[in-house]
């Protein structure tokens, strides 16, 4: 019997069959179990040496099931292993990486370079009061400035904001009387507009504002000289010509000379040398008047900036929609200037 048992245990290849014979030969019913009833007919000194003997038999089994079952489960293992193996010199999928839009690369250069300035950096509310985007800014009720700005109202009060000068009128207001100030102030704004290749109804702009005891043109003009050699190259100039916002007084639109041409005359700058950029001016005595300064004390610049603007004459963009668009071979585009 055991010798019989133990070959069986031997040959034994599966899990489930080496159980059915742990059930067999180690059961109540089992043959090991069958050898106790030639108890009755043994003395009784035999009897203990018969029992030792038939226990000895169980725990030898017993021990050649368990190893057996080790065995079973590593060669499982190994097999299982081998079965999964990888192909480590395959070559890989790679995963499709996302990188900065473009109107953030060039936000967050503008904010480095500001920051760098000593700039600090306030965000606002993309829905603002009409005080705080027309009347804080000299535009009252019935100027005709209203018109330069369509604007999209939610109700008689307020509106998507149409320009980030929304944001310097709470700065302004928020600071006073306490100065200097020196914030930009970047954010989406708003305006009823058809979308075409140069215009949204949505899009990006930086303000700039400073205002301190005699802070002048002259400084704006420093400024803003370089941060347009910052964005387009050591060697651009700038120049201003008169403008008009109701905020400002002087007002400028301020003109780099062209990038692609070094001024020389090309088709992005229409054969002037000259590419307009921005928007700027010495903020106006009735705008820092309302905010809570005289105007006597202190005096300040303002400069607003078109990001979508300085993104597609950077990066030579013909289309102000590819922006909003989300086709991943254009944004692909701009992993190279992370
Ligand atoms: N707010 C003006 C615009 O949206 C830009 C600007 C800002 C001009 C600050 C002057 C000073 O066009």
């Amino acid at each position: 019997l055991q010798k019989e048992a133990l070959e069986k245990i031997r040959d034994c290849q599966q899990g489930s069959a080496l159980n059915e014979l742990r059930v067999y030969y180690l059961g109540k019913k089992g043959p090991v179990q069958g050898l106790m009833k030639n108890m009755k007919s043994l003395s009784s000194e035999e009897k203990p040496i018969f029992g030792q003997k038939v226990n000895q038999l169980k725990q030898e089994l017993s021990q050649a099931i368990e190893e057996k079952r080790q065995e079973l489960a590593q060669k499982e293992m190994l097999a299982k292993i081998e079965n999964e193996k990888i192909d480590i010199t395959l070559p890989g999928r790679k995963p499709h990486l996302a990188n900065l839009h473009p109107l953030n690369l060039v936000t967050q250069e503008l904010e480095d370079l500001f920051i760098g300035l000593g700039y600090q950096v306030i965000e606002g509310d993309d829905i603002v009061s009409d005080e705080y985007c027309f009347e804080r800014a000299n535009i009252p009720k019935d100027h005709p400035a209203r018109d330069m700005q369509d604007s999209l109202y939610i109700d008689p009060n307020w509106l998507l904001r149409t320009h980030t000068t929304a944001i310097q009128m709470k700065v302004l207001e928020e600071s006073a009387p306490s100065l200097p100030i020196k914030v930009v102030c970047p954010g989406k704004v708003y305006r009823r507009d058809d979308d075409d290749a140069t215009h949204s109804h949505q899009f990006m702009q930086m303000e700039g504002l400073v205002i301190g005891e005699n802070v002048t043109l002259s400084d704006l003009k420093g400024t803003l000289e370089f941060m347009a050699r910052k964005l387009f190259g050591q060697d651009r100039e700038i120049r201003f010509r008169p403008s008009f916002f109701p905020f400002t007084e002087p007002s400028v639109e301020v003109d780099v000379s062209c990038h692609i041409c070094n001024g020389k005359g090309c088709p992005t700058c229409k054969g002037t040398g000259w590419i307009e950029i921005l928007g700027a001016g010495e903020v106006h005595p009735n705008v820092l008047k309302m905010a809570g300064y005289d105007p006597e004390k202190c005096s300040g610049f303002a400069f607003g900036v078109g990001i979508e603007r300085v993104a597609m004459l950077k990066y030579g963009i013909d289309d102000i929609r590819h922006f909003y668009t989300n086709d991943m071979r254009f944004m692909d585009e701009f992993k190279r200037f992370e």
